[in-house]
């Protein structure tokens, strides 16, 4: 087994960050389950504990830098230093540009831009101390585009940036910086999008997996998978690189 680390997983009580989280643990990690609302992580660190693992439930909106700095120096207290991060935590607020309002932009680049900032930046300075870390942050196949989400692929093309600009100043840390775009991932963003549009939840997974290219649509697991790959101690030479997991070479 690879060395036991401390990681964080933002928007761990559901969805992809809680098969991120369940993952990591099973790869042997100390796992912070990081959400809005504590008492949601509580299940997810439940399901860590009774398969043998650690992990403790925090409360936090990444959005907050003071909140974002008091759950960061707790993990730390709790469990160690936290040298995995995985900035996965995320919103979505939809709409065509004539009706898109300033409130749904702010609300988006503050959870997924500022978000993934005030968490690497607190991080960072543990992991330059343990000269060893790994960023991993949500991007998604919306990077290139998406009809009603200027909003949402502004914010996933920047963390595109931001995963590059991170690997370029941390590599002599021994930190890794990477990013994994995901394409459709069953979860429940992808079923908020389905009742947005009116149709229902399998319809519409039935219909995004016709047009993928291994004619299914994404598990959490899958995007867990990723997350494991680029935090094994064996991917210190994978930096700055975005993976697309979408079934084919785009959604
Ligand atoms: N589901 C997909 O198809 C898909 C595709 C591409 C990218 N992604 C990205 O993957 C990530 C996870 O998506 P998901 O489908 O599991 O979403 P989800 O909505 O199921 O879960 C997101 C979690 O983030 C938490 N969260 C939201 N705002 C927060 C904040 N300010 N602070 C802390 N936590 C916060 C929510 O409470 C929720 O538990 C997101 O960044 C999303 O944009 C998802």
């Amino acid at each position: 087994m690879s060395t036991q680390r401390v990681a964080i997983v933002t928007g761990a009580a559901r969805g992809i960050g809680k098969a991120t989280a369940l993952r990591l643990s099973a790869d042997g990690h100390k796992v912070a389950v990081l959400d809005l609302d504590e008492s949601a992580c509580a299940p997810v660190v439940e399901e860590i504990k009774a398969a043998g693992g650690e992990a403790i439930a925090v409360g936090c909106d990444v959005s907050n830098s003071e909140q974002v700095a008091a759950a960061v120096a707790r993990v730390n207290d709790e469990l160690g230093a936290p040298v995995i991060l995985v900035n996965n935590a995320g919103i979505i607020r939809d709409n065509l540009i004539f009706k898109m309002t300033e409130g749904d932009w702010d609300a988006v680049m503050n959870v997924h831009l500022k978000g993934a900032f005030n968490m690497t930046k607190a991080c960072q300075a543990f992991m330059t101390q343990e000269k060893f870390g790994r960023i991993v942050n949500l991007s998604s196949t919306s990077a290139l585009g998406n009809r009603g989400q200027a909003n949402y692929s502004t914010a996933k093309a920047g963390l595109q940036g931001f995963t590059k600009t991170m690997a370029i100043e941390l590599g002599k840390f021994g930190v890794t910086s990477n990013a994994i775009a995901p394409g459709f991932i069953q979860t429940e963003m992808t079923a908020a999008t389905a009742e947005r549009v009116g149709v229902p939840f399998d319809d519409f997974i039935k219909g995004a997996a016709a047009q993928i290219p291994v004619t299914r649509v994404g598990q959490p697991e899958d995007i867990a998978n990723t997350v494991s790959f680029y935090c094994d101690e064996r991917s210190g030479f994978v930096s700055g690189q975005v993976i697309y997991v979408a079934g084919g070479p785009k959604d």
